[in-house]
């Protein structure tokens, strides 16, 4: 961008991801490589929806997440993407960064995901560069591993590769947001989940440094990896729900080995692990999974005939604050400009007397 002219302002809308197999770990920080590969679902209602403009007369990045401006931390991981897409891009131009959750941050459901998908497709669709999905969910991992799923809908595998370079570590999708229609995820939301203090990059590597179990985790996940996968290819719950919770297991039994120990559940958390095992025990087969990422939230799968039974024997837990019902879902997706002059005054116009139809 050689004029003193802003850039195109970009939007996108990505929404977070909940892994049944775990990225945990990373073997070069500098590639932002994992030891292991990962595969999730992408989420359907929960979306960070990202503006990105280069303007060459802001003197530095301008970072608002959720309508107020950003410091420390999540300010210095938003300039230091945005200097990696500059770099790429060839771009001096500071950057205006507007990004708003519809769900709460950093609680769990995954914000960094669909955070750093978002802004992964903005940014580089501000700064001129037309990067496949691919290349896209190649870059999102700088930001946070689990955002290169998010570019994805549906189930979608996070491949780490062997190649020291990297080329051929990307995310791709295993199957449609609508590829087993009867699935569904039950978000258990718990009171008073504690605010992360360690980031999960930092968390998982203490994790790899001093858990006795990190490496037997590592030996069993190419196995699992593929039974889940298989599980998912023949849309078989009775195959699927034991692999999802023994996957989860694993995950929290590194976690609370860790040395400082790292805890993400409270109580609340684990009477709902619990409740999901006394319920598939009564049935007599698995009617529903748990899992939980780097949070106190549990994501309960099952399917659509079981989900009154489930929710009815969470919701009644003390200490839940309440349950959300998600599906598979699209990825990150571009929002087109709101039309201007005539032609947009009709359409928004439309718009409004569409939805006091539908309000009424
Ligand atoms: O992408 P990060 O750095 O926020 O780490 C994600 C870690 C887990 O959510 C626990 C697992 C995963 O694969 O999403």
């Amino acid at each position: 961008m050689s004029s003193r002219a802003p850039g195109r302002s970009v939007t996108v809308e990505a929404p977070p991801n909940i892994a049944l197999v775990k990225y945990w770990g990373v073997r070069d920080p500098a590639l932002a490589l994992p030891y292991n590969s990962s595969l999730s679902v992408t989420l359907d209602r929960l979306r960070s929806r990202t503006t990105v403009r280069f303007d060459p007369a802001l003197t530095e990045d301008r970072v608002v997440l959720n309508g107020e401006a950003a410091r420390g931390g999540p300010r210095d991981g938003v300039v230091r993407f945005l200097d990696r897409v500059r770099g790429l891009a060839g771009l001096e131009a500071r950057a205006s960064v507007v990004s708003a959750n519809n769900f709460p941050t950093a609680s769990g459901l995954a914000s960094s995901a669909s955070g750093f998908a978002a802004l992964a497709s903005a940014a580089s669709g501000a700064a001129g560069l037309a990067l496949s999905p691919r290349g896209l969910s190649q870059l999102a991992r700088f930001g946070s591993g689990s955002a290169s799923r998010s570019i994805f809908g549906g189930f979608v595998e996070w491949r780490a590769g062997h190649r020291p370079d990297g080329r051929d570590c990307y995310a791709r999708p295993l199957a449609g947001p609508r590829h087993w229609p009867p699935l569904v995820d039950l978000v258990v939301l718990v009171r008073g989940a504690p605010v992360k203090e360690v980031r999960s990059q930092d968390a998982m590597q203490r994790s790899v440094a001093t858990s006795p179990f990190y490496a037997e985790r590592q030996r069993a996940l190419p196995g699992r990896l593929a039974r889940i996968r298989t599980a998912i290819a023949h849309r078989d719950a009775d195959r699927l729900f034991p692999l999802v919770m023994e996957e989860c297991d694993s995950f929290r039994q590194v976690c609370e080995t860790t040395d400082p120990e790292l805890d993400y559940l409270t109580d609340t958390s684990r009477t709902v692990l619990d409740a999901v095992v006394a319920l598939n025990r009564a049935r007599g087969r698995p009617v529903a999974a748990y899992t939980h990422d780097a949070g106190a939230h549990v994501h309960v799968f099952t399917l659509d005939r079981h989900l009154a039974a489930v929710r009815r024997c969470v919701a009644e837990i003390d200490g839940v604050e309440r349950t959300m019902v998600v599906r598979p879902g699209p990825g990150a997706r571009p929002i087109p400009r709101a039309p201007t002059g005539r032609a947009g005054r009709r359409r928004r116009a439309a718009a409004r007397v569409r939805s006091r139809r539908s309000a009424g």
